[in-house]
């Protein structure tokens, strides 16, 4: 029950933030069990990740030997990239959420734009499988991201506070603090194109002022707020002191043991203290 465990400081809204500072891997469709386990055992003996959590959103036949590979190392969990909406039933194919706790998942990606464009997963989709993970007791990194068109017009900040209010916001406040949100702006995603920090920051503000809004400020304050698309080693240093950026959601580099490591490295060393 590593989840039970992961609790957010309570706090006032006047002291600094207690966010953990999260990296998440985003395997999508790569690997095959050789290649997972090698993978996470390279990661397992190489990195220290402090405080920092280290989440592995491994595809789902992965699922079951990754989260046992993980376990026993505190800070580390497993993550699905997928979940249906559905307690159970004749999905045939889906993947329930109490199946994926039941072999030792954690968090569940929810919302992410592969997801959106290539499977057709729409806003009130996505709120019935963000409620149905967490009444599993999974916690959803929820993802949002403006395509470039929208960003060229300006019109980023209210695309993503529609996502947000057409999938989260009919969730209690208990529920939302057990999200995890990604910002990943869609031409960001495997491009090499990463959003600069101010880009980033903006973004990551904006999201938590618009938690704050219908939420209060002291639950948004603890809400982490992570960034995805074309993080790298290099990138990852400056992008995490930004005061909004919580971590990373790191799709390539989170298939080599050294880049994801270091990722991880450079999130620890800005950790709040
Ligand atoms: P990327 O993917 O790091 O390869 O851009 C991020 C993601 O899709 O979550």
């Amino acid at each position: 029950m590593a989840w039970l465990t992961y609790l957010y400081p309570r706090k006032s809204v006047n002291t600094v933030p207690m966010r953990p500072k999260i990296i998440a891997g985003n395997w999508k469709m790569n690997n095959n069990l050789e290649d997972a386990l090698g993978l996470t055992s390279g990661i397992l003996s190489r990195a220290q990740p402090g405080n920092t959590r280290v989440i592995l959103c491994v595809p789902s036949p992965l699922l079951y030997p990754v989260a046992t590979q993980l376990q026993g190392h505190p800070g580390f969990f497993c993550g699905a990239q997928q979940v249906h909406q559905e307690e159970k039933g004749a999905f045939t194919g889906e993947v329930s959420a109490s199946m994926l706790r039941s072999v030792g998942v954690d968090y569940v990606i929810i919302g992410h734009s592969e997801r959106r464009q290539l499977f057709g997963e729409k806003n009130d989709l996505l709120a019935a499988k963000t409620s149905r993970a967490l009444a599993s007791g999974l916690r959803p990194l929820f993802c949002c991201g403006e395509p470039l068109h929208v960003r060229a017009a300006n019109g980023h900040i209210r695309h993503v506070a529609r996502q947000l209010k057409a999938a989260l916001f009919q969730l209690s406040p208990e529920e939302i603090s057990q999200l995890v949100i990604a910002y990943e702006p869609v031409w960001a995603i495997g491009t090499g194109q990463t959003a600069s920090n101010h880009q980033a920051q903006e973004m990551h503000a904006a999201i938590r002022q618009m938690i704050a809004g219908k939420y209060g400020a002291q639950l948004a304050e603890n809400v982490p707020i992570l960034y995805g698309g074309s993080v790298t080693p290099a990138s990852a240093p400056e992008l995490f002191t930004q005061p909004d950026v919580d971590g990373g959601l790191v799709g390539g580099a989170s298939l080599k043991a050294d880049d994801f490591v270091a990722i991880i490295h450079a999130a620890k060393a800005v950790e709040p203290c």
